[in-house]
């Protein structure tokens, strides 16, 4: 079902409305009684199911294959919402909610009885955000109840920023998906950890740790890679995001004559670049090339679908800096690549 022209800003006809409006009760009426649905939110489309419905959840990890100690994020539609579902929140909360809610920042936060444990893998922490987008908020609040959502993908896969990347990878594992055309950021929300002090970085995203040190001060990035002790974000040691094609990180430098090193024949060779690119890109197999850092997240795992779709062997992939968006960009590369 496509919501595109509705849920955004521009004019929608009555019979564009009474269809999303029929999409919708349909979606709730899925989630009611136990169902999956697939939805937009301005990061990535998200596999929603209803938080109090522990087989609905259960669902969810088979569905991704995910392993069951990575505990989901759940959905509200604003900080009144999350209420419930923690305890003892600090007060870095308020600051943190009024500068980024609804937007892409979840919070890790000590968890209430209300939550099922099976959502948070045994956890006494709860992750919570409130998404951006206009469809997942009118499904969240038709609904009357948060949505717990991992990413709409198979476990390891690159996140889907478009309703058919969610058909392609999931098929009939999801029983309804919303299309809310492609997602405006492309890249899942900054996870931050208040349950410490200093408040710990989880995950990379759009909210970006100098926008959240000029908020709160001081935090620290958590080291994901490590894989002694504790788990604190489960998801981090897991693989992740990998397509199935080689891919090869690179500054940036001599395209062509790189190319000519590579021992494969030009239409299995990808390259994802940035301002200098090649002079005659006919001649990969894959060419992308992205202007700003929002253009290369927004367009990043589209990208990496792509070039697997077209047959690529090798990518070459234009790191960026890590500062700002940089960050979340360079995160997801390197995984990507590791996988
Ligand atoms: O942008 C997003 O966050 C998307 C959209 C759909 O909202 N969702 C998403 O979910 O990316 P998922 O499941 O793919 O990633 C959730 C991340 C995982 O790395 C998980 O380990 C971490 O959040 N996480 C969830 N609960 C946590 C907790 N209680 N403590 C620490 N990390 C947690
Ligand atoms: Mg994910």
């Amino acid at each position: 079902m496509n919501l595109e022209g509705l849920m955004s800003n521009s004019p929608a006809s009555r019979s564009d409305e009474r269809a999303a409006t029929a999409a919708m009760s349909k979606a709730v009426r899925i989630l009611r009684r136990g169902g999956l649905v697939a939805f937009p939110t301005e990061t990535v489309y998200g596999l929603g199911a209803r938080l109090s419905d522990t087989a609905a959840i259960a669902r969810v990890f088979g569905a991704k294959g995910r392993p069951v100690d990575n505990p989901l994020i759940i959905h509200v539609p604003g900080w009144a919402q999350a209420l419930s579902l923690v305890r003892r929140p600090p007060r870095s909360v308020k600051p943190l909610v009024a500068a980024f809610w609804p937007g892409p920042l979840t919070l890790v936060l000590k968890r209430s009885k209300r939550v099922p444990g099976a959502v948070t893998a045994g956890l006494n922490t709860v992750a919570i955000r409130c998404p951006a987008h206009p469809v997942a908020q009118r499904l969240i609040r038709a609904l009357g109840e948060p949505i717990a959502a991992p990413s709409a993908n198979r476990s390891g896969r690159p996140s889907p920023t478009r309703a058919d990347h969610v058909r392609a990878d999931l098929g009939d594992r999801v029983d309804m998906i919303l299309d809310g055309g492609p997602c405006r950021l492309g890249l899942e929300s900054t996870v931050l950890d208040l349950t410490r002090r200093p408040p710990r970085l989880l995950r990379h995203g759009a909210v970006t740790i100098e926008a959240i040190a000029a908020v709160i001060g001081r935090i620290r990035i958590e080291d994901g890679d490590r894989d002694s002790g504790p788990a604190r974000s489960p998801g981090l040691r897991h693989r992740h995001y990998a397509p199935r094609v080689k891919m090869i990180l690179v500054d940036p430098g001599p395209w062509a004559s790189r190319l000519g090193e590579l021992k494969h024949a030009r239409r299995r060779i990808g390259l994802i670049c940035r301002k200098n690119g090649l002079r005659s890109p006919r001649r990969v197999g894959f060419y992308r090339r992205f202007e700003t850092l929002s253009d290369y997240a927004s367009g990043l795992f589209a990208s990496l679908l792509e070039a697997e779709r077209a047959g690529i062997r090798i990518l070459l992939v234009e790191r960026v800096r890590k500062r700002g968006l940089g960050w979340a960009i360079m995160d997801r590369l390197q995984r990507a690549a590791a996988g």
